[in-house]
């Protein structure tokens, strides 16, 4: 970001917080919150972008590369591209020799309100939906198939409740307006769209919740038998400091290796908070952050990262991408509790390298 740029984004969160504070209930969901307040970012560059050009062979935007990120309503009707931040990344991925991921093309979060309207507000056909899809993917991969080495196609689709495809009720337009199909059809689409690229089904909890890691195995082998071109499974693994064991991350990478897949690790960061009364609507409380807790944290790291050798030695596991790079910036400091801040990556606050980075590179 430019300091034009980051004092724009400041005033925006200043405003933002005051408007949330305003609205904030407390409850047993969110049961800790102290509003921090905004800071101002440091002038000049980041410490997290030295970092990223440094220390990173793969990048892959936070947010910039969501539908709702790029795919705007303009004043006539028509839809609208925004590529500015992700040719940003694209021109910084090249700068610095480095791959890049593109995440993502069908979610049910962050995808723009106005796709799934008519111009009356009213929910839009199945033949509008498919349409705006397909250009979107289309667009999409014109401008960047030559610089994107995997693209997450469908993201989060398999339901926590039943593990099978999350419907309507449970959050996804895409489902309710296009129908199960739109799995295999955006995969359909993507390989036209990204010849040269990897087409990752994406989805969390996979190596954590035996059933839904049996739900994402039926789904994919049986895209496979339909000829749907869908050739890696993306492991989010936002995972903590004790959960899951190491050997059901290795069963999960050995079971979709099975199929004949890759796998990828593409979101991971582990969390300090296990947060195991949370079905009782109770989080842990914020904790100290104590050189033994970081020796800890290292420890798990270094375990993970042995099973992560031994699969990519194998041949399944390809990439494994932290979702992050400093605590500063992690998503985790606001999920799923807002404001008790999380240490949960490599890099500290300040982009030292902890005992976790350590641990891996030495
Ligand atoms: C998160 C980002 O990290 C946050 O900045 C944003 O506010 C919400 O989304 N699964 C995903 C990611 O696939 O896109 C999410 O990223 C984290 C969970």
């Amino acid at each position: 970001m430019t300091d034009e740029e980051k004092a724009a984004l400041y005033e925006n969160m200043k405003i933002r917080h005051a408007e949330f504070k305003k609205n904030f209930k407390t409850s047993p969901e969110f049961p800790v919150f102290n509003f921090p307040e905004p800071q101002p970012f440091p002038a000049g560059r980041m410490p997290d972008y030295k970092l990223a050009a440094n220390q990173f062979n793969l990048v892959v935007a936070e947010n910039e590369c969501k539908m709702g990120s790029i795919y705007h309503l303009g004043p006539d009707g028509k839809p609208v591209f925004d590529f500015k931040m992700a040719d940003r990344l694209r021109d910084f991925a090249k700068a610095n020799g480095q791959d890049m991921r593109w995440h993502t093309l069908v979610w049910h979060n962050q995808s723009p309100d106005w796709i799934f309207k008519d111009e009356k507000g009213d929910k839009v056909s199945r033949e509008v939906l498919e349409e705006r899809l397909k250009n979107y993917i289309f667009t999409v991969g014109d401008r960047y198939q030559n610089d994107i080495c995997s693209v997450d196609v469908v993201n989060e689709c398999i339901s926590d409740k039943n593990y099978i495809l999350r419907d309507g009720a449970d959050r996804s337009q895409w489902f309710d307006i296009l129908g199960p199909d739109y799995v295999d059809k955006a995969f359909f689409w993507a390989k036209e769209a990204f010849p040269k690229s990897s087409l990752v089904i994406n989805d969390y909890n996979l190596e954590i919740v035996p059933g839904k890691r049996q739900g994402m195995y039926d789904l994919v082998k049986r895209m496979k038998e339909r000829g749907v071109p869908v050739d890696t499974v993306g492991l989010q693994m936002h995972i903590n400091i004790e959960n899951p064991p190491v050997s059901e991350i290795e069963k999960t990478i050995e079971l979709y290796g099975s199929l004949g897949l890759n796998v990828i690790v593409t979101e991971m960061e582990i969390s300090v908070y296990t947060d195991k009364e949370q079905n009782n609507g109770k989080f842990d409380e914020r904790r100290e952050y104590t050189p033994e807790l970081f020796e800890q944290q290292a420890e798990r790291y270094a375990q993970i990262f042995e099973c992560f050798k031994k699969e990519a030695k194998a041949g399944i596991l390809k990439d494994v991408v932290l979702w992050g790079i400093t605590d500063r910036m992690s998503w985790k400091n606001n999920f799923p509790v807002p404001g008790r801040t999380d240490v949960p990556l490599l890099f500290d606050g300040e982009g030292k390298p902890k005992a976790a980075f350590d641990r891996l590179t030495k």
